[in-house]
């Protein structure tokens, strides 16, 4: 008995899972996330990665990795237009993809590999993984939410929606409950028919994968997981938030500034708003310089994450007046890129002015830190427009950036009792991601029965 127990173990310890990150942090975090945890529960993991963005693999070295030609940076790639850099890689990756997938196919190990997980956006790996007979999940970094209101998009483009002109922004999305037209996730690109096709193509093969892995719980988007269950008729595990499976991740493609958390040390507890608007957004000048009014005249510490190349046509801080920052004399810190979820964790944060990208909202919600949203394009206004009038733990920044507004918001969210409320309805939320992961609990259930559908291939 106890020998074909051990020879059991064995066998589930043998089974291999290759993974393929999109190379953008707010996608790789996630992909790198899951990784360890299916790695956690036995399976071996095969990374295959682009050379653009690629990930620190010395971090990893129980995976293994496999980087193939993307042809990206002879062409100047930049995530300045990212439906751009999306469709420039599901056409320069097919073939290298396909050599080096059915190279570690083709290697006689002692590890079968059980099937592939890659990104929803990847549409060209369905018919790779088909004709190579493997079975393939996907993996979407973003919200259901947002999912289902992207669905909603491809069908009001056909209906002959967008442009939206001003008089509609109000009027509510039918298909997506909460949502207004002007929350619908469009992501500008050169030529809008491209986003449109990459919706249309990404929302088909999902439909035809063997099966759909959420960044996302149960509780949390209840309504919205009833709804895909009922129009995508397939297998789908809410198993997350990924993050809390382990301590801070570090698939970081800039190195994180540790002074953040000395200086967040001094100060008292949840005094301080965290400002960071992710890896992609950027904000012009004058923007820049009301936010930057904006927290200097709040009265409130901040800690803020000003990524290089924020701000268009600048390097860094430039545009800040002369004296700007000795004029706070130690409020506020400044760095490029922080230790986010530690900073999130710190018990001097008391508030998170955030870009509402998936991963900074459930980090968020995971810490229960109340938010002020700034949505600046896709999923990220879905995203603002639950944490507010949904959930009801943010304030959504709305109108156009004004020194005035961002003060009485800062003020609302730090001081007064309106931010009370919302930090107690996310302290509720942050019980209930513990509860889910717990053995038992939602999220918990779905991994298990994720692990054993990935062993039964
Ligand atoms: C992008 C999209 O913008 C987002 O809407 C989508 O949901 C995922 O892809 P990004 O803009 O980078 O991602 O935002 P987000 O999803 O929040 O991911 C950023 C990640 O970088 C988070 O995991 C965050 O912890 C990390 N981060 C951010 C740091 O480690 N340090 C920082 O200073 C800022």
């Amino acid at each position: 008995m106890e020998n074909q127990r051990e020879s059991h173990m064995q066998q589930r310890k043998k089974r291999r899972v290759v993974l393929f990150p999109l190379p953008l942090q707010g996608h790789i975090n996630p992909m790198l996330q899951l990784a360890n945890i299916l790695y956690d529960k036995g399976l071996s993991i095969t990374v295959i990665h682009t050379n653009f963005n690629s990930p620190n693999t010395c971090n990893y070295p129980h995976f293994d990795f496999c980087s193939i030609p993307d042809g990206l940076l002879e062409g100047g790639a930049s995530t300045s237009d990212v439906i751009a850099l999306i469709e420039l890689l599901n056409v320069n990756c097919v073939v290298p993809f396909r050599d080096c997938l059915a190279k570690l196919l083709s290697n006689v190990e002692e590890e079968s590999i059980a099937c592939l997980i890659t990104d929803t956006v990847y549409h060209f790996t369905q018919p790779v993984a088909d004709s190579l007979k493997l079975p393939w999940i996907v993996l979407r970094t973003s919200s259901i939410s947002s999912f289902l209101a992207f669905a909603a998009t491809s069908l009001l483009h056909e209906k002959g929606y967008f442009p939206i002109q001003d008089s509609e922004a109000e009027a509510p999305v039918q298909e997506v409950p909460s949502l207004r037209m002007k929350d619908i996730p469009i992501i500008e690109t050169h030529d809008a028919e491209n986003f449109y096709q990459l919706l249309v193509r990404s929302m088909s093969q999902t439909k035809a994968s063997s099966g759909l892995i959420w960044n996302s719980f149960q509780e949390l988007e209840q309504d919205a997981l009833t709804t895909l269950q009922r129009d995508f008729r397939m297998r789908i595990f809410p198993i997350g938030p990924f993050h809390k499976y382990f301590p801070a991740s570090s698939s970081s493609l800039l190195s994180q500034d540790k002074s953040s958390i000395s200086w967040l040390d001094k100060q008292a507890p949840k005094s301080v708003l965290y400002v960071s608007f992710g890896s992609i957004a950027a904000v012009n000048e004058t923007e820049f310089l009301e936010i930057a009014w904006g927290l200097a005249n709040s009265g409130v510490p901040f800690l803020w994450v000003v990524r290089p190349g924020l701000v268009r046509g600048f390097e860094w801080l430039e545009p800040l007046p002369k004296g700007f920052l000795e004029m706070l004399d130690g409020r506020a810190h400044v760095v490029k890129w922080a230790p986010q979820q530690e900073v999130l964790a710190h018990p001097a944060t008391g508030g998170f002015w955030t870009h509402n990208g998936w991963n900074s909202t459930m980090e968020s919600i995971c810490e229960g830190v109340p938010m002020i949203c700034q949505p600046c394009f896709g999923d990220q206004l879905v995203n603002a427009r639950y944490v507010s009038h949904v959930w009801r733990v943010g304030l959504h920044l709305e109108k156009r950036l004004e020194r005035g507004e961002i003060e009485r918001a800062i003020r609302k969210v730090i001081l007064e009792a309106e931010g009370q409320e919302m930090r107690d309805k996310i302290m509720q939320l942050k019980k209930k991601v513990d509860v889910s992961l717990r053995q038992g609990g939602s999220s918990y259930q779905s991994l298990e029965s994720l692990i054993s559908y990935i062993e039964s291939f």
